[in-house]
This record gives C-alpha cells, sequence and structure tokens, in this order.
C-alpha cells in the first residue's frame, strides 16, 4: 500500500468573463474587488488537461507545465495545502480508518498539466489551469462531492473559480474576511441558450507583459474608475442574468462589450498605463461596431481579457457571413490564427 502509485486525468474548460473581476481586496486568499459573472466554453479546443499520480512514496510534489519540469508557485502552493487540509476534514467528519487516512495524508502529487492553447496571453489559460488542477488533485482524493471546488480553484487563480462550473457563471466577491462566501455559482446552464457562439481570434500568442496580478495592483492603486466598479458590475451582472435567460442578444451585447471597453480603459488610466490591446485588436473592435451598423442592429459582440486577442460572440444564425468577413478582412492579412476559431458545443454538465 505505501509504495502503490495511482493516477487520474481529468480536463477542465476555460471561461471568458462577460462582466469582468479586475482587482483584488484581498490578495493572499484572491478576494475580489467586484462581482463578476462568465460563459464556460466547452474544453475541446480551449481548456487544459491534467494527470496526477500519487503515492506515499514520492517524496514532494512536484509540476510538469507544458511539458517543461516547473517550480510550483506559492498560489498552486496554497492550494494544495487548502486541498490537503479538506481531505483530513472530511477523512475525520466520515470517520476514515486512522492507516489510510495516515497514508493518504502522505500522498505527494506528481501533476502533468497542459494548456490547449497559449499560456498566459489573455486566453484564460490560468483560468483552466488552476481548475483542472483542483479538479484533479480533489479527484485524487476523493473529496469533489464535499467541498466548493471553486473556492479551492480560486486560490490558485481568481477566475478559475468560475470555471468549475458550466453554462453562465457568477462569481460574488463576498464580504467574509476569509473568503468563504466568495464563491461561483451558476446562474443558468448552457441549455438556456444553445445558439450562442464565441469564437477566439488569436491576435498574438506570446505571453503579455503585464501579467494579470500587476495590472490589477496598478489599477488598484491609481485609478479613480475603480470606484465605480462594485455598483456597476452589480448592474450590469443584472443586465447579462436578464438578456441570457430572454435569449436577448442586443441587450446581451451591449453589456459585454462596454465592461470590456471599462476595463480597458481602466487600464490606461492606470498609471503607468497599461495597454493591453494591439493596433489588431483596435481594428476587430472597429470591424464589430461597423458590422452591427451595417446590419442595422447589434448581432455580434467582442470581449477581450487581460491581452490582444479578441473572444466574438454571436448566434448561430449570423456564423457563416461573420465567418466570411472575418476570413477575407483579418485572416488574409495573416494576422490572425484561424486555426483556434471554435464553435463550443457547450456542456451543463457540472464538471
Ligand atoms: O484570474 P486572473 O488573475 O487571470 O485574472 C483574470 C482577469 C480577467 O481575465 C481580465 C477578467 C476575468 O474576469 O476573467
Amino acid at each position: 500500500m505505501e509504495d502503490a502509485e495511482w493516477e487520474c486525468t481529468v480536463e477542465a474548460p476555460v471561461n471568458i468573463a462577460l462582466v469582468k473581476y479586475w482587482g483584488k481586496r484581498d490578495s493572499e486568499l484572491i478576494l475580489p474587488y467586484n462581482d463578476s459573472v462568465s460563459l464556460t466554453l466547452d474544453e475541446e479546443k480551449l481548456g487544459t488537461r491534467t494527470t496526477v499520480r500519487y503515492s506515499a512514496s514520492y517524496e514532494e510534489d512536484s509540476l510538469v507545465l507544458n511539458g517543461k519540469p516547473t517550480v510550483i508557485s506559492s498560489r498552486l502552493s496554497n492550494v494544495i495545502e487548502e486541498i490537503r487540509r479538506a481531505f483530513r476534514k472530511q477523512a475525520v467528519r466520515i470517520k476514515m480508518n486512522a492507516q489510510d487516512l495516515m497514508s493518504m495524508s502522505r500522498y505527494r502529487f506528481r501533476i502533468e498539466t497542459n494548456n490547449k492553447m497559449p499560456t498566459a496571453a489573455g486566453l484564460a489559460s490560468s483560468a483552466s489551469g488552476m481548475a483542472c488542477i483542483t479538479f484533479a488533485l480533489c479527484t485524487a482524493l476523493g473529496i469533489t462531492e464535499s467541498v466548493d471546488m471553486s473556492e479551492l480553484a480560486r486560490l490558485g487563480s481568481g477566475s478559475a473559480c468560475r470555471s468549475i462550473h458550466g453554462g453562465l457563471v457568477q462569481w460574488e466577491a463576498g464580504k467574509e474576511e476569509d473568503g468563504s462566501d466568495s464563491l461561483a455559482k451558476q446562474i443558468y446552464p448552457a441549455s438556456t441558450w444553445p445558439e450562442l457562439k464565441f469564437i477566439v481570434l488569436v491576435v498574438d500568442g506570446e505571453k503579455k507583459k503585464v501579467g494579470s496580478t500587476e495590472g490589477m495592483q496598478r489599477s488598484m492603486a491609481t485609478s479613480e474608475y475603480m470606484l465605480l466598479r462594485p455598483k456597476q458590475c452589480k448592474d450590469r451582472i443584472q443586465e447579462v442574468c436578464w438578456a441570457f435567460q430572454a435569449k436577448l442578444f442586443p441587450a446581451l451585447a451591449e453589456v459585454i462589450i462596454k465592461d470590456s471597453n471599462t476595463l480597458h480603459a481602466i487600464c490606461r488610466d492606470s498609471y503607468p498605463p497599461v495597454n493591453y490591446l494591439t493596433r489588431t485588436s483596435e481594428a476587430l473592435i472597429d470591424f464589430v461596431h461597423r458590422l452591427n451598423e451595417a446590419l442595422g442592429d447589434v448581432c455580434v459582440a467582442y470581449t477581450f481579457d487581460a491581452g490582444p486577442n479578441c473572444f466574438v460572440i454571436f448566434e448561430e444564425k449570423h456564423e457563416s457571413l461573420l465567418m466570411w468577413l472575418l476570413l477575407h478582412t483579418f485572416i488574409e492579412n495573416d494576422v490572425i490564427d484561424p486555426t483556434i476559431h471554435r464553435q463550443p458545443k457547450w456542456d451543463d454538465d457540472e464538471l
């Protein structure tokens, strides 16, 4: 038993924020300054796959990220320790026999994790990455049902807590100092609006120069626009939920577009300013507004995280026109990698 080894492999999806999380009220526990809401994409092309091997005979935890042995960050180490603590609590609750408890407490993990898209390029790799590792470790210890995995994933990367659920997901900032009420919950399953589609236009797959942690710190410290965020986000989330359940694309699109623009305006207002968008990102913004104008209705929306890459959102009925236009306007210029565009089949199932 002592030398036995086990393994499990799981996958987790990316989520894309429609009303963005930006700024922390507690950097250690990763408690956000404002509520946020996102849609979880299916993990086929964007997402993470993690294999965890575990045994009491391993000397220490280790990590291989995208094929490279990597030092375990303090955030990931917090996640691992918190999962071990949750396991011990659960073992006491279910009165696990002392020998099993001893040997399982000594498990060390060899974590091998691979992102299916560029890492740290504003494509939400940290969200699916931390959600996937959390899910894998909780599966290994048999505690997926007894813990709130969103709380554990959040300790690794804030936005990861939303990847624990499918569909439209809200992460409440919460009020408690220990973060016990800062959890992600599904608001509506993806089946509410199956015709909604996303494509991702990879403008630049390189690692971004200013990471989101640094960007958030700068904004919290220097941008007065941040003061508007808590209330603004609450109002916008209500609008998103209402538009989503009523399947009103123009209403949904307007909030998504405005919130993406607010995030990037805050970044520019921070000191020193942060600019995540490139000229191609700006051209895509123009393209979407001109297309909506030509169609006489808001049929397409865009949103950008902390990076230049564009998530385009639309209903299935506009897909062929949009793809044709994008192919002729952007991809011929060789600016955008079309291989990552996708038509997700959203899945209602929780992980
Ligand atoms: O979870 P982080 O630290 O990668 O921050 C993500 C922040 C945004 O992607 C810009 C917004 C969001 O809500 O996901």
